[in-house]
């Protein structure tokens, strides 16, 4: 890894620092129908360097950590954190996460800037047959609660941060669109 201050993290440049939104909602299912909890959060990124595999490929990126908590009580009841790595070679954004439920996601995608603004968007997917960018998860995730595909799509433009992420689950004997989304600012 060579000294963080040298990297050029390319696109994922605008997301360093720490976000705080309270206009979140999340949708997660229930036996029966769903449940709607709106939601405040930081997500704190962090710049660590660089990473080259099989002394080819070369990674540059950033650590991540989420925090959300649900307006109703206060009480935080989702953590997640990982990785956003970009490959210059390639352009291609890999998107690692992890959640306390012992579910992995790598989610691969690319990054795009707005020629009319300086907003660059990233989106990002993985499914469980997908050969390339897929989900692992604990035997009882699979039986019970499988996360079957992710997609997501994250937009920072100067100090704004949007982004909108579907998680489908096979639960309770039906498919089911976990969805979530918020709008961030840097502070
Ligand atoms: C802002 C992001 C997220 C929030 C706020 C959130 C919140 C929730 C909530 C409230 C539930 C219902 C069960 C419970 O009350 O604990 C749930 C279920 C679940 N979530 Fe999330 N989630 C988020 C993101 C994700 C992601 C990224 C994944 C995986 C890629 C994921 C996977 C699951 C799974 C597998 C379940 C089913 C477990 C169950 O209901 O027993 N979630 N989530």
């Amino acid at each position: 890894m060579a000294d963080n201050s040298e990297i050029d993290y390319g696109p994922l440049t605008g997301l360093i620092g720490t976000w705080q939104g309270d206009k979140g909602m999340d949708v997660a299912p229930e036996p029966v129908g769903q449940s709607d909890s709106p939601y405040f959060e930081t997500i704190t990124f962090t710049p660590i360097g660089d990473v080259t595999n099989a002394e080819e490929q070369v990674l540059v990126g950033l650590r991540y950590h989420q925090t959300v908590s649900r307006k109703s009580n206060n009480k935080t009841f989702h953590d997640q954190c990982g990785y956003w790595m970009w490959d210059a070679a390639t352009g291609t954004i890999s998107h690692s996460l992890l959640i306390p439920r012992a579910v992995g996601v790598i989610a691969g995608g690319v990054a795009k800037t707005d020629p009319d603004s300086s907003a660059v968007t990233f989106e990002i997917k993985a499914g469980l047959h997908n050969p390339d960018w897929t989900i692992v998860q604990q035997p009882f995730m699979r039986d019970k609660a499988k996360t079957v595909a992710f997609h997501a799509k994250f937009t920072v433009d100067g100090d704004t941060l949007v982004y909108t992420e579907t998680t489908v689950l096979d639960i309770y004997g039906k498919k089911f669109q976990h969805t979530d989304g918020n709008t961030l600012k840097r502070i």
